[in-house]
């Protein structure tokens, strides 16, 4: 099966909509509100008498996706509990494959290997994501990021590790955990999602939360409404202005050293110039021919 995915790299898909299982009638709601890929969730959103009934819709609607589908992640739950394996176990039995499966309070290694040989064993191209939720996992990090089978990137969740903490859901008591998991996904090239902000009220909030988590590094912020994809697209898309001066940038490093405006151009700014492009979702190949 040909995915949406494999045009897009994972650096570049920039707002992951959080959906409920049970919502079925709510799963096209991410394309409709651009959001870069729908998350179909069996974990949190879903309460535990309805976790069956969520997994079912779930396979149903991957299994009828069609070849050119928006792109789609599955959060089940985390395989290391009873109802988490009974997820994946019905996943690998189907024919649904999800662009990403993403896999909560991840602390080791071993769960992602697991995971990702099964996943080629049932014939699935489908990557895994490593859900950074826990104490543990923030000491498992460079173990997770250093592995011979690595995720296809590291998402943090606020909510549960600020409980694992007994720190506050806030910017402040969480920027240490995530600058580490920032510094860590870099050592390996892998992406960093970052968690989603809470408050759906509070637009400027999450506007504020977004510019400081790519500041930090991170290239996508995740979102628990479809009103909030629209400030996060907004925020994390280069501007045209941004783009002409990153194509400049790599125009003049393939001359040599030079300056563009009054910045100089040396393979540092280069590098970030690339970074920009990628956010833009301009496919490494145009980077050559430009
Ligand atoms: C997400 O799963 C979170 O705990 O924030
Ligand atoms: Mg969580």
């Amino acid at each position: 099966m040909i995915s949406a995915k494999q045009t897009k790299s994972v650096h570049s898909l920039k707002s992951w909509l959080f959906t409920p299982g049970t919502k079925a009638d709510r799963f096209g709601k991410a394309a409709d509100v651009h959001a870069d890929v729908l998350i179909i969730d069996l974990e949190d959103a879903v309460a535990p008498s309805a976790k069956e009934e969520a997994r079912g819709s779930a396979l149903h609607y991957l299994e009828g996706l069609s070849s050119n589908h928006h792109p789609c992640a599955l959060r089940i739950n985390a395989p290391v509990t009873r109802v988490g394996l009974d997820d994946l176990q019905a996943l690998l039995r189907s024919s649904a494959q999800p662009d990403y499966l993403i896999l909560p309070k991840t602390e080791s290694a071993g769960v992602i290997g697991l995971v990702s040989t099964l996943l080629r064993e049932a014939g699935k191209s489908t990557e895994v994501i490593a859900l950074i939720e826990t104490a543990k996992a923030v000491a498992a990090l460079e173990e997770i990021t250093g592995a011979d089978i690595k995720p296809a990137a590291l998402l943090f969740g606020a909510a549960d590790m600020s409980a694992d903490l007994g720190a506050e859901t806030a910017w402040e008591p969480l920027l240490m955990i995530r600058s580490r998991i920032v510094q860590t996904a870099a050592t390996a090239g892998i992406a960093v999602l970052d968690s989603p902000y809470f408050d759906i009220a509070n637009g400027e909030g999450l506007r504020r939360e977004t510019v400081a988590s790519a500041n930090l590094g991170f290239h996508a912020k995740c979102a628990i409404h479809p009103a909030q994809i629209a400030v996060i697209n907004e925020v994390l898309t280069p501007t045209a202005e941004e783009v002409a001066k990153a194509r400049q940038i790599l125009v003049i490093n393939r001359q040599g050293v030079g300056s563009v405006g009054h910045q100089m151009v040396d393979e540092a700014v280069a590098r970030t110039a690339r970074l920009v492009l990628e956010r833009a979702g301009i496919p490494a190949e145009e980077l050559v021919a430009s």
